[in-house]
């Protein structure tokens, strides 16, 4: 198995309450690449963060009454929030507010300026600041607003230091046409080839016009632009200027994954600078395409993003992985719908997936005693299967490093598929009515070694799943520690008890999903009277199609939006332990079981519940709470009571058995 080391970055994102299943798009995707590698034993550093500087940051900080220093703290918590409920395992999280970062930035400036690469100058133009792109006059119409999104456009005249980008075009140039891999794909490939043949102008990289940014260091009312700060956060990840040896570890970058829409700046404007700065450029630069709804690209300057976190709360994590990794085709766009999300869990997870285990864990039992069986010598049908199996490690495995990631799915798929059919061929139901024990053996071991296998496979692209399966199919440890060696044939012993366990994935119905997902919609419109995105475009209505978060604000004071309220995580949870807090008469400390984990909360409650009376009944509590410290004691959550006037107290329980973690909604 190939060992070594890779190097992956998304973009780093801009600080805004409105990420969207786009932006989760790029991360689930590096992260399933990251998790593939690390289990083949390489080492991975795998790089995401927040874009924190710039005059959108500030507008909008202003815009809320917030410094732009409180409003990015705000925020980059809720991205990690999403990142953490996707399972996303990035290896660091860079800020470009850092003191890591603001160094590196201002000691590249200061070198090309030192060089004669950066020189003072001026420009003008109309400029779009949300879009933070300037427009020639003949593409604004008589109303002067922005072709992307519509907003009026702004007469800038400013004095600004110049990059001079011109100068590295020819370099640039040959370097793509030697290194074929080093802008994916192909198409992406060929047109930044030809921007550059119609030649580089030099780029502007500092502003005068607002402060929200890294100074200049020898022109400090100059900030330098966005772009320069937020591209060179790779190096700094990588330890540029700060650990000679991990950056020469690290650097160049395997692979920036990024948008189509930046791929310019990733492309273009960024190996220049590296010229300039006597940097090696990085492995490979790869754009993927958009996410779609039915109103056209998912943005949050556009108003029709569809909130993650919800969906996330209503599929679950690995099946917006699955969707998302499995729908978007190498390079191209593709659309976002809820049928198409149902369907695809229908189909490849309940069906195809689910079947596969659940059919094969019932025969176990029933005809194995649930015991995996030794195998006699393997049919013709039997090696089949063996051969695929192997082969599809091969294929996933040369899909992903290509990251053509949807590719490795539908062959993974392919081997889910080939075990429901192999069981539909080798009948073990008619073997166990026969009496055929030996061959019958030989089958469900093929069955569970295909299985076992698959477990591993799935895992980078669905942790959960592969974990659950893994424990499932009896096998101790984490399943992502055991690499993906662990896919190869014969793993399996004969004698292991299986244990089996509840689908993963039932069957959902298209029109209950829609009812419950766009009757949240539809709430939310009615609380919604149409006010501004983003400091400026008017909201767009969900399509019929699905539940787009239509993230507009406004309606009456003191009412709260459904997303606001879907930031509070409230759960269902089982009260394990009691104990009063010494020194404390009013606080209780209770220890929970929230499902996948067990925690700690501390309560004021001791006055009107005992201890005794608590144990083992079914709470209330907000499971995303900042932990706090009460009395020495930590309290991870909180839960719910009511209390009226007389100072009575009730706790909110539920009325019937649920499974301690079920989110309540
Ligand atoms: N801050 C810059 C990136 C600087 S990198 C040095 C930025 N941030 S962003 O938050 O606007 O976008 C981050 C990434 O999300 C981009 O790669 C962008 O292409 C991607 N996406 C935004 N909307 C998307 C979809 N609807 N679909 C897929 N990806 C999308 O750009």
């Amino acid at each position: 198995m190939a060992k070594g080391k890779y190097y992956i970055t998304t973009p780093i994102y801009y600080p805004s309450d409105r990420l969207h299943i786009g932006h989760a798009y790029t991360t689930v995707f590096c992260d399933a690449i990251a998790r593939w590698r690390r289990m083949a034993g390489e080492e991975v550093l795998f790089l995401t963060g927040s874009d924190d500087h710039g005059q959108k940051v500030q507008r909008a900080a202003q815009s809320k009454g917030m410094t732009p220093k409180e409003y990015v703290d705000h925020i980059v918590p809720t991205f990690k929030e999403l990142w953490r409920r996707l399972d996303v395992s990035y290896d660091d999280f860079i800020r470009t507010t850092e003191p890591r970062h603001i160094r590196v930035v201002q000691e590249i400036f200061q070198r090309l300026y030192d060089q004669g690469d950066i020189y003072k100058g001026s420009y003008d133009g109309w400029y779009c600041t949300p879009c933070e792109t300037f427009w020639l006059e003949s593409r604004l119409g008589e109303e002067k607003v922005c072709p992307d999104c519509g907003r009026p456009v702004e007469w800038v005249e400013e004095e600004s230091y110049f990059f001079r980008m011109s100068k590295y075009a020819d370099a640039l140039l040959a370097h793509i046409e030697a290194n074929p891999d080093f802008i994916q794909p192909e198409s992406r490939r060929n047109e930044v080839i030809s921007f550059i043949q119609s030649g580089l102008e030099d780029l502007s990289v500092s502003r005068t016009t607002f402060d929200w940014g890294v100074p200049v260091p020898f022109d400090p009312k100059h900030v330098t632009y966005v772009w320069i700060d937020a591209l060179s956060n790779y190096v700094t990840a990588a330890g540029y200027l700060q650990d000679e040896a991990k950056f020469n570890k690290w650097w160049p970058a395997d692979c920036h994954v990024v948008g189509k829409d930046i791929l310019r700046f990733h492309a273009i404007i960024w190996p220049a600078i590296l010229l300039a700065a006597g940097l090696p450029l990085p492995k490979q630069v790869y754009a993927h395409g958009w996410l779609l709804t039915d109103t056209g690209k998912m943005s949050k300057s556009k108003g029709n993003v569809v909130d993650p976190i919800r969906l996330i709360d209503y599929f679950g994590p690995d099946a917006i992985r699955y969707f998302l990794l499995r729908e978007v085709s190498f390079g191209q766009d593709a659309r976002y719908s809820t049928e198409a999300l149902v369907e695809r869990i229908n189909a490849d997870l309940a069906n195809d997936l689910g079947n596969a285990f659940h059919r094969s864990f019932s025969m176990l039992k029933k005809f194995c005693g649930g015991v995996i069986p030794e195998p006699a010598d393997p049919e013709e049908l039997d090696t089949a299967l063996q051969a695929l199996a192997e082969e599809t490690f091969r294929a996933v495995d040369g899909a992903v490093r290509s990251l053509h990631v949807n590719t490795a799915l539908a062959e993974l798929w392919k081997l889910v598929r080939a075990v429901n059919k192999y069981i539909d061929e080798a009948r073990p139901w008619a073997l166990a009515k026969e009496g055929d024990s030996r061959r019958l053996g030989t089958v469900m071991y093929h069955v569970f070694e295909a299985l076992r296998i698959i477990a591993v496979l799935v895992t980078p692209f669905m942790p959960r799943t592969g974990q659950a399966f893994w424990q499932q199919l009896g096998q101790s440890g984490r399943v992502e520690d055991q690499g993906l060696a662990a896919s190869a044939w014969g793993g399996s012993r004969p004698g292991t008890a299986v244990q089996g366990g509840e689908p993963l994935f039932p069957r959902l119905d298209v029109d209950q999903v829609l009812e419950e997902l766009l009757g949240e919609a539809a709430e939310k419109d009615q609380g919604a009277a149409g006010g501004a995105q983003d400091g400026g475009a008017p909201g767009t209505r969900g399509g019929a199609t699905g539940p787009s978060g239509v993230n507009v604000t406004g309606g009456t004071e003191g009412l709260i939006t459904i997303d606001e309220f879907a930031k509070v995580q409230l759960k269902v949870a089982k009260v394990l332990e009691a104990e009063k807090v010494k020194g404390a008469d009013k606080l209780l400390k209770l220890r929970i079981d929230l499902g996948s984990e067990t925690r700690q909360i501390v309560a004021g409650i001791a006055q009107h519940y005992s201890p005794e009376e608590l144990v083992g009944r079914s709470i209330v509590v907000v499971a995303n709470l900042q932990p706090a410290k009460l009395r020495g004691e930590v309290s991870e959550g909180m839960l719910l009571a009511a209390s009226d006037e007389s100072g009575r107290l009730a706790l909110l329980t539920v009325d019937r058995e649920i499974a301690p973690g079920s989110a309540i909604r």
